[in-house]
């Protein structure tokens, strides 16, 4: 069998280049998930994707749905969101638009149209139409007004929040209102000292009561643990009108433009873009495969202990084939047939302590309150990852071909990770150390069933 980098249970493009997550809603008894795709590579121009799912096992492929073929989104059919309302999709995105001429396309040469579409079916689009452009943006931002995510308050009250850029380099949120969801005028404006020069694919909700604002700032310098990645994602709590603490949605390598929407069972889910633009670190498919990135697994947010708690959706447990359970002893070698797994670690009580070694090169550990990830040559140069963990009982990890998410108190460390594809595809786990008992349940997992629809 020809020896592939392809993930079995992510969703990825055939070809070419993926990023954000687009428009998640549910619709008409379906999850719709759309993303940012360029079938032709990365120097193409972005249109959406589209998957959709009743279970988030099954799932149907739909291509390229939203074209950048306008004169308002030339240049690509940037992020946005999905609003439903009187039993239709509504789809609200940034065109983007790159003047010819001489232009450093950020104080000019480049227009950020708000644009609009609707479907019955959640398939098919109505004509686009232009909502706003760059002129309708307050006066000092900069050409980078972008990633409309749209909600209903109440009765007749919508609400949008775009991500932007000051002319004096300062990341805002701006939100803006409208009663008919096509007038929009300014109704705030969110920005916080020293967190960037850019706010991209901001998002906004509620969660047990409390209101938290999502973003993307770029420019955000590394402090310690936090904020190693070239560019950040995270929440702040809304707290009156002032924003708290910026905290990390992700704490590996590679997890960034989230969107979040409700259920009809009433939870929050997450789904990232299992990759960052402009990173010091490879991702050996695009030259070798033709395609590059996916999107993470869905997971759920709560409030809890004080910050947003992440775990995998419910629904990933449908994809456990065979369980094997062991007792984990202290430097025995633990090999397992098959790299795409789910791995749950659980030690008899709360630990402060342990170390393990995964896959090729992979180690994970908890050491004085620090939980570590650190990974070899299979990084492909990502090395180390941490953040603040008191104790815990359990490290659940799901393991695709290339890609690791482990979840652990409620903090996810997402990394891409390309073991050298001639060498076994075993999954091997050695206990390093700890001081309690240790056992693991190793699950086989069921790829994604994905039927294309031309
Ligand atoms: C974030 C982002 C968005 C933009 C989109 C374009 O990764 O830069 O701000 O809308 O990607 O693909």
């Amino acid at each position: 069998m020809k020896k592939t980098y392809r993930q079995q249970y992510h969703l990825m493009p055939e070809t070419g280049f993926l990023n954000d997550p687009n428009g998640l809603c549910f619709y008409k008894g379906e999850y719709h998930i759309f993303h940012q795709y360029a079938p032709q590579g990365l120097s193409a121009q972005r249109g959406w994707g589209h998957f959709t799912t009743k279970d988030f096992v099954n799932y149907k492929n739909y291509g390229m749905v939203i074209f950048p073929d306008s004169v308002w989104d030339k240049n690509g059919s940037y992020s946005g969101s999905a609003l439903i309302d009187d039993g239709e999709m509504e789809l609200f995105y940034t065109g983007n638009v790159k003047q010819p001429g001489n232009h450093d396309y950020t104080t000019s040469g480049r227009e950020q149209n708000l644009i609009y579409t609707t479907s019955k079916d959640g398939v098919t689009f109505s004509e686009k139409e232009l909502l706003m452009t760059n002129d309708d943006y307050p006066e000092n931002c900069s050409c980078h007004v972008r990633d409309p995510k749209v909600w209903k308050e109440g009765e007749n009250l919508y609400k949008m929040i775009l991500g932007a850029r000051t002319m004096d380099d300062r990341g805002e949120a701006l939100i803006y209102k409208s009663s008919d969801k096509k007038h929009w005028s300014l109704d705030k404006i969110y920005t916080k000292h020293g967190l960037g020069y850019m706010w991209e694919c901001p998002d906004f909700f509620e969660l047990d009561g409390k209101t938290f604002l999502c973003c993307c700032p770029q420019g955000v310098e590394p402090q310690g643990m936090e904020f190693n990645n070239i560019y950040q994602s995270g929440y702040m709590m809304l707290e009156g009108d002032e924003l708290s603490k910026f905290v990390e949605l992700d704490r590996g390598f590679d997890f960034y433009a989230p969107q979040t929407f409700l259920t009809p069972d009433g939870r929050r889910i997450i789904i990232g873009w299992f990759g960052l633009p402009d990173v010091p670190y490879k991702n050996p498919t695009e030259e070798t495969e033709n395609w590059i990135h996916c999107l993470t697994l869905p997971r759920t947010l709560e409030y809890k202990d004080n910050k947003i708690w992440q775990e995998p959706i419910a629904e990933l447990e449908k994809l456990r084939n065979h369980e094997v359970t062991v007792e984990l002893e202290k430097g025995k070698p633990n090999i397992f047939p098959t790299v795409q797994c789910e791995a749950l670690i659980s030690f008899e009580k709360e630990t402060d302590n342990f170390e393990i070694d995964l896959r090729k090169d992979v180690n994970i550990s908890l050491k004085d309150g620090v939980f570590t990830l650190t990974m070899g040559d299979s990084g492909m140069g990502r090395t180390k990852r941490s953040c603040l963990v008191d104790k815990t009982d359990k490290v659940r990890i799901y393991s695709d071909t290339s890609s690791l998410e482990i979840f652990v108190n409620g903090e996810v460390f997402s990394t891409r990770i390309y073991d050298d594809l001639e060498l076994s595809e075993d999954f091997s786990v050695v206990l390093n150390s700890t001081s309690q008992g240790c056992k693991l349940a190793y699950y086989t997992l069921r790829p994604f069933e994905i039927t294309k629809i031309s």
